[in-house]
C-alpha cells in the first residue's frame, strides 16, 4: 500500500505549493514504494512555527500533571501499535525486525520515564538572607522548539524531543527525514490519537536546504525558541551558527567515531560480542557506532581472528529475517559509504566477508538472507593496520565497517580513542578496575560503556557528546529538562519595607581567632 504523506500544520494538512514529491522507498526492495511524499518549502516551515507559537500559550495552561496525562496516553498508543509502527521501520529504512521492535520500546520508556515529570517539574523553595522574605525557582517552558530528525532511529530518537518538549509546555514543529517520512508520520498520528490540541505538534516534511531556510526565517521572526538537531557533524555546526546569531544555544546530537579498548584482561569473546553488535548493527548506521577499535598488541591478533571469524558467520540481509542487519537506509546513505571504502589502502588488512562492496550475484556474500539485488546491501568489512592519519580512523565512517588498530599503553589507546575529535560513545573491555578508571578520566566522550559496546543507550541516563559529536547538550532523563526549559528565580518581600541584598543583612559575631588550646 503506498500512501501519500504531506507536512500537518494547526492539525490539518499544509496547503500551498507544494516544493515536489519524492518517494520513500523500501531500501530492502526498492521496487517497494512505501510512500509518496509532498515536500514543503521554507515558507511551509515558518507557517508551523507561527501555528506553534499560536498554540503555545493556552498548551502551557494546561497543568503539567494533565500534560504527563497526555505523555502516559501516548506510551500506551505506542505499545498498544508497537508491532505495526516496528514493521513499518523495517519496511522503510531495512531496521531488522528485532532491533525495530527495540527503536520502538524506546520511545514507551521515555514515555513512562516523562509522564511522571508533569507531576514532579520540581522548582525549589530557597531561604533568603532576610527576614520575611522567601525565594523560589520555577522551571518554564522556552516556547516553540524546531525538531530535525536523522532517519536512521526514525521514531526512537525523535521522542527523546517531543515528549519532554510537550510535557513541559512547550509547542514542536517537527521536521522528519524524508527517506523515513512514513514512520514519522506514523508516530505523529499516534501523538494526535493522545489528544494534543492543533498546532501543538506541527510536522514539516522538507529537503535541508528549504529547511534551514525555514529555521532562518522562524528565527528571525521570532518564531523558533529552540532548536534540536540530531544528524552529521557539518550540520550541525552550521545550526549552532544560525542559532548563535540570534542568542540561542541549540541542542545538538551529531556524529560519532566511537572507539572500543580491548586491553590484555578483557574477556574476548564478549568484546566480540560487543563488536559485532555495535559495529554492524543497523548497518553500522547508529550514531553510537563502533568506528574502530584499539585493541592490545598481545591480544591483537588472537581478537581480530575471532571478530573476523563472528563477522564472517553472521547472517546478513533481508530484515524482515533473523539477520544481524539489513540495507543502508536510503541510497544516499549507499553512495557516501562507496567513498568511505575508496579509503581502504593497499596495505590494510580486509577481513570479514566474501567482497567487499555492495552484494549482488557478481560480488557476492556467503550465506546472504534473501535476494541482495532487490535492495542496498552492502559486505560487513573490517579493515586492520589503521595508522592515526588514515581517514578511516579520523572520520565517521556510517556504514558496516569498522577499523582495528593496537596499542601498546593504556594511555597511547586513550591518546587514539581521542584523537578523531569526536566524543559521543566509547567503550573500555577490561577486568581491571584501575583500568576501566584510567578510561573513563582521559577519554573525552559523553557515554562509557564497560565490558559492553558503544550502542545500547537506556532512555534515562544523559546521552550526548562532546567535540565533533555536540555542544556538550545532553538528552533523555533529567537531564534534558534543561533543554526544554529556563529557570525563572522568583523572591518574594513580604516584610513591608524595602530590604536590600547584601546590603541589609544581619549575621552574628564570631570570633575567628578563637583556637583549641589542647
Ligand atoms: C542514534 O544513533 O542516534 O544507544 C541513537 C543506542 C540507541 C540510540 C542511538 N539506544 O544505540
Amino acid at each position: 500500500m503506498v500512501s501519500t504523506i504531506a507536512s500537518v500544520i494547526n492539525g490539518r494538512p499544509a496547503e500551498g505549493a507544494q516544493a515536489r514529491t519524492v518517494a520513500s522507498l523500501n531500501p530492502s526492495r526498492l521496487a517497494d514504494v512505501v510512500a509518496e511524499v509532498k515536500l514543503g518549502d521554507a515558507a511551509t516551515f515558518g507557517a508551523a512555527c507561527a501555528a506553534a507559537r499560536r498554540a503555545q500559550p493556552s498548551w502551557a495552561q494546561i497543568p503539567a500533571p494533565a500534560r504527563g496525562r497526555t505523555v502516559a496516553a501516548i506510551g500506551r498508543i505506542v505499545e498498544a501499535n508497537k508491532e505495526s509502527l516496528a514493521r513499518l521501520v523495517t519496511r522503510e529504512i531495512g531496521k531488522p525486525a528485532q532491533e525495530a521492535l527495540g527503536e520502538v520500546q524506546e520511545i514507551i520508556d521515555t514515555c513512562d520515564f516523562f509522564l511522571g515529570e508533569g507531576r514532579r517539574l520540581y522548582g525549589q523553595t530557597v531561604p533568603s538572607e532576610m527576614p520575611d522574605k522567601q525565594l523560589f525557582t520555577f522551571r518554564v517552558p522556552v516556547g516553540v522548539i524546531a525538531v530535525v530528525t536523522a532517519g536512521n532511529f526514525p521514531v526512537a530518537v525523535p521522542s527523546w524531543y517531543l515528549i519532554p518538549a510537550l510535557v513541559t509546555g512547550n509547542t514542536v514543529v517537527w521536521k522528519p527525514a524524508e527517506y523515513a517520512a512514513a514512520s514519522a508520520m506514523g508516530l505523529f498520528e499516534m501523538l494526535q490519537a493522545a489528544g494534543l490540541p492543533d498546532g501543538v505538534l506541527n510536522v514539516v516534511l522538507a529537503e535541508g536546504a528549504e529547511t534551514f531556510a525555514g529555521l532562518g526565517q522562524g528565527l528571525q521572526a521570532g518564531t523558533i525558541d529552540k532548536i534540536g538537531f540530531t544528524g552529521s557533524t557539518a550540520v550541525g555546526a552550521r545550526i549552532g551558527e544560525l542559532a548563535g546569531r540570534h542568542l540561542q544555544s541549540p541542542c545538538l546530537e551529531l556524529g560519532g567515531k566511537n572507539p572500543m579498548v580491548v586491553t590484555p584482561s578483557a574477556d574476548l569473546a564478549v568484546a566480540v560480542q560487543g563488536a559485532l553488535f555495535s559495529g554492524f548493527g543497523t548497518a553500522g548506521q547508529r550514531c553510537t557506532s563502533l568506528g574502530t577499535v584499539i585493541v592490545h598488541e598481545s591480544v591483537h591478533d588472537e581478537f581480530l581472528a575471532q571478530m573476523a571469524a563472528a563477522v564472517s558467520a553472521a547472517a546478513i540481509g533481508d530484515p524482515t529475517q533473523d539477520v544481524l542487519y539489513g540495507p543502508m537506509l536510503d541510497q544516499k546513505f549507499a553512495d557516501r559509504f562507496e567513498q568511505y571504502l575508496a579509503w581502504i589502502q593497499p596495505r590494510h588488512k580486509v577481513l570479514g566477508s566474501s567482497g567487499v562492496g555492495r552484494v549482488s550475484g557478481a560480488n557476492p556474500r556467503a550465506g546472504f538472507v534473501g535476494d541482495p539485488e532487490a535492495g542496498l546491501f552492502y559486505h560487513p568489512t573490517i579493515v586492520d593496520g589503521l595508522h592515526g592519519s588514515d581517514a578511516l580512523f579520523r572520520e565517521e565512517t556510517f556504514g558496516p565497517i569498522v577499523g582495528v588498530t593496537s596499542y601498546a599503553r593504556l594511555a597511547d589507546a586513550i591518546a587514539l580513542a581521542n584523537a578523531p575529535g569526536y566524543g559521543l560513545s566509547s567503550s573500555i573491555y577490561s577486568s581491571d578496575p584501575g583500568e576501566v578508571f584510567q578510561f573513563r578520566r582521559g577519554i573525552s566522550a559523553g557515554m562509557v560503556s564497560v565490558n559492553n559496546s558503544t550502542s545500547g543507550a537506556e532512555a534515562h541516563l544523559p546521552f550526548g557528546g562532546n567535540g565533533k559529536s555536540g555542544n556538550g547538550s545532553r538528552q533523555s532523563g533529567m537531564w534534558v529538562l534543561d533543554q526544554f526549559t529556563r529557570w525563572q528565580a522568583m523572591n518574594w518581600d513580604y516584610s513591608g519595607h524595602l530590604q536590600r541584598a547584601q546590603m541589609d543583612v544581619r549575621g552574628l559575631a564570631a570570633d575567628l581567632g578563637f583556637r583549641l588550646e589542647s
